[in-house]
């Protein structure tokens, strides 16, 4: 598929996806949906890719979803297409997706880089959460995430005020894995995923699940999906792989099975 909103680069086991409206700051419209869920899929379908990377520009990870697309939309229109719940697509990938944010990540952009495993953020990156400013809500989740990440307290001030947190706020508040320097942040990025894609493929799968299981399970319930995981992953090859190369200590060579 040729893609007009995004840029998707294969380097080695990464797959880097560059969100690419710079005229609308990355305005998250219908177009990016359907093509981010087409570039997705494939990136999950290809054995030969591990980790991807989701990014933006210097200015904008996403200025939030397209105002502009919504502005003239009904109550009708809007429930008829269940609309924004395609963005849900995102968090359905299996293999991991690190966002890389610099600048901007307001509104569905901010709820879109929850969507994925975990944030690096430049030193440039600016969180909000600003819909109450446009007499809405967030829409794709963000009160959700956004409380889980953060805490009550934090996360009804961002949604009630639609006040933006830097990116030493927001590491402090537990919603960014880590800060770079902006002029570090693609490099970074793109060395965290191929550490994640030099992994066993299974183990990555295995390892993503249960941490999201944390988000949707009782504590007892988490461990028990744990431990199931855990168990069954001695069924595999790379099992044996893994522990055998340790013991001769040389690096595993995984088969992804
Ligand atoms: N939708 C559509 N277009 C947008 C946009 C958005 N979310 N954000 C920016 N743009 C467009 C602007 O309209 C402008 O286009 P024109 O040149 O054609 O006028 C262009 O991008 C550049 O933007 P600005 O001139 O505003 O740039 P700035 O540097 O002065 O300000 C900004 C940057 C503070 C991010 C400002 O653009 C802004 O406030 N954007 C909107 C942020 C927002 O409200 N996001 C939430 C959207 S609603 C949502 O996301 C719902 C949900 O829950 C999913």
């Amino acid at each position: 598929m040729a893609f007009e909103t995004l840029i998707v680069e294969q380097v080695g086991r990464v797959t880097r996806i560059t969100l690419n409206r710079p005229q609308a700051l990355n305005a998250l419209n219908s177009q990016v949906l359907t093509e981010l869920i087409a570039a997705l899929a494939a990136f999950d379908a290809d054995d030969g890719q591990g980790c991807a990377v989701l990014t933006g520009s210097e200015k904008a990870f996403a200025a939030g979803a397209d105002i502009k697309e919504m502005q003239a939309q009904g109550f009708a229109d809007m429930y008829a297409t269940n609309f924004f719940s395609g963005w849900e697509t995102v968090t359905r990938t299996r293999k991991p997706i690190i966002a890389a944010v610099a600048g901007y990540a307001l509104g569905g952009g901010c709820e879109v880089a929850m969507m994925c495993d975990f944030i690096l953020a430049a030193d440039t990156a600016k969180f909000g959460q600003p819909e109450i400013k446009l007499g809405v809500t967030p829409g794709m989740g963000g009160s959700q995430r956004l409380t889980h990440a953060v805490g009550k307290a934090k996360a009804m001030e961002m949604v009630l005020t639609g006040r933006m947190i830097g990116a030493e706020e927001a590491e402090r508040a537990g919603l960014v894995a880590r800060i770079v320097p902006a002029a570090d942040l693609l490099d970074e990025a793109m060395k965290t995923a191929e550490t994640i894609a030099a992994m066993a493929p299974l183990a990555v799968v295995a390892n993503k699940e249960m941490v999201n299981a944390a988000f949707e399970t009782s504590l007892a319930q988490g461990v028990q999906f744990e431990r199931r995981l855990f168990n069954g992953l001695f069924g595999t090859a790379d099992q044996k792989e893994g522990m055998t190369a340790f013991v001769e200590k040389r690096p595993g060579n995984w088969t992804g099975r």
